[in-house]
């Protein structure tokens, strides 16, 4: 997508309308990680409006953050338990941050926020060295699977049909690049709102030898918080990396 920046994606509308959203398997993400986190502390990479590091941080684990968008973190910072979270405004595969920690994790795809192979694997090199001997890198992103069920590489989803609205939801896939292009497009008397995001996505198995380039092996894979088993019915993956 010609002249896209990932922060384009994140502005003040959106953030405003992040904070509040909730996907409804926050408890099992938070139970999941803060076994992993143990005393901590822990660090989310792309921490946006807190929605799993607030909860995290409420169960008495330190929890830094980084994010690239001054919009989402300022959400973060007008939600109660905000301050307490200390956040680095940078792009996530620097993991601009001093210290180690007992985890560190990027949750809801966005990994595949970072655009080309080169950045992931600088991500996963980063993490390692940012990771306690026992320390863990947990990823959970979805399976590129139901991309080969797309119909000519792209798809239009009626998101919602109002008196008022039509939200659709407009995505292109490129196997070559494996790239995502796609826009969630609202139509209304107030006019046309475009929101562009595009990512990169790799496979778990791609993932893995990303690891393994930055010293650490796969130690779970599920295919859930819930500790799901990962199958090929599986269309998300958590995955937990460490030495
Ligand atoms: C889908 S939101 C997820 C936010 C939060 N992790 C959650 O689960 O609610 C993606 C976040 O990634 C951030 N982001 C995208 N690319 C980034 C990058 N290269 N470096 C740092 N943050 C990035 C965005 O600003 C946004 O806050």
């Amino acid at each position: 997508m010609k002249d896209y920046t990932p922060v384009m994606s994140f502005g003040d509308e959106v953030a405003r309308e992040y904070r509040h959203l909730r996907r409804g398997d926050e408890n099992s993400a938070v139970e999941f990680l803060g076994r992993l986190a143990g005393r901590g502390p822990a660090l989310e990479l792309a921490v946006g409006t807190g929605r799993i590091a607030l909860p995290l941080a409420a169960r008495g684990i330190r929890v830094d953050g980084v994010d690239i968008s001054p919009a989402m973190v300022a959400q973060l910072r007008a939600t109660p338990g905000g301050e307490a979270i200390s956040v680095t405004i940078g792009d996530f595969a620097d993991v601009p941050v001093p210290g180690t920690f007992r985890l560190i994790y990027v949750v809801w795809n966005t990994l595949f926020n970072l655009l080309t192979q080169d950045d992931q694997v600088r991500c996963f090199k980063n993490v390692a060295e940012h990771l306690t001997d026992d320390g863990v890198f947990a990823v959970e992103a979805y399976v590129p699977a139901f991309l080969h069920r797309l119909r000519n590489d792209q798809y239009a989803e009626a998101e919602a049909v109002l008196v008022d609205e039509v939200r659709l939801d407009v995505l292109r896939h490129d196997m070559a690049t494996q790239m995502i292009e796609e826009s969630h497009v609202s139509l209304s008397a107030a006019g046309v709102r475009l929101n562009p995001v595009v990512q990169r996505y790799a496979w778990p198995c791609e993932l893995d030898l990303m690891a393994r380039i930055a010293g650490l092996r796969l130690k779970q894979r599920w295919g859930g918080w819930k500790q799901e088993p990962f199958d090929s019915t599986s269309g998300t993956h958590v995955s937990v990396y460490g030495r």
